[in-house]
């Protein structure tokens, strides 16, 4: 039986050692203050508790959820709001924290969105970065990793809700999604 994947992007190990990285970068940032981390559901769960596990500052966390993607492998270009943040976020240092940059749709919607609530500041934290797709500029603050431009699943990314468990992450099979 062909495989779904085509081979392994980053073994789960390798993505341990690079958000224990990111998490000292932000305790060293964020000393003395008590950020909320937006995690972006679900994509970003594994990375969002693994890395809040291993900070040392205080924190606080909440979760949003947003849709623009269907259920294919291409941006639909606009984002929807499908779960908002539970607070107000007014006078806080707010992280997002997001699976993947592609396109950079999503997320320079959503700072310019929380942007908008008057927070102290705002900064973006990504697993992973295809800059290759970028069709808007947004800064990223904190990046895991850079990555060719493939579409990749595992470590709570998915393709039409499939494969989020898979503890790697692996580059999908073309085939998988019918371009082969
Ligand atoms: P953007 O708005 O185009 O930057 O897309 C960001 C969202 O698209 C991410 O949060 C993911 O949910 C999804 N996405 C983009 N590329 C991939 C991929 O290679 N695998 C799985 N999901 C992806
Ligand atoms: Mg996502």
């Amino acid at each position: 039986m062909q495989s779904d994947f085509s081979r392994v992007l980053l073994r789960r190990e390798e993505i341990g050692k690079r958000v224990a990285e990111l998490a000292a970068e932000i305790d060293r940032d964020y000393a003395g203050k008590t950020p909320l981390f937006v995690g972006i559901l679900k994509g970003s769960v594994f990375f969002f508790t693994d890395l809040l596990q291993q900070l040392h500052i205080p924190a606080q966390l909440d979760f949003m959820s947003v849709s623009s993607y269907g259920n294919g492998d291409q941006t639909s270009g606009r984002v929807r709001i499908m779960k908002d943040l539970d607070r107000p976020i007014e006078g806080q240092h707010v992280v997002i924290v997001e699976d993947i940059i592609d396109s950079g749709t999503t997320l320079s919607y959503l700072k310019r969105l929380l942007e908008s609530r008057n927070p102290a500041s705002v900064r973006i934290c990504t697993l992973l970065d295809k800059p290759d797709r970028r069709r808007t500029e947004v800064a990223v603050d904190y990046r895991g990793f850079v990555i060719p431009d493939e579409f990749i699943v595992g470590y709570g990314l998915d393709y039409a809700e499939r494969y989020r468990l898979e503890p790697d992450i692996y580059v999908l099979d073309p085939h998988v999604y019918g371009k082969e």
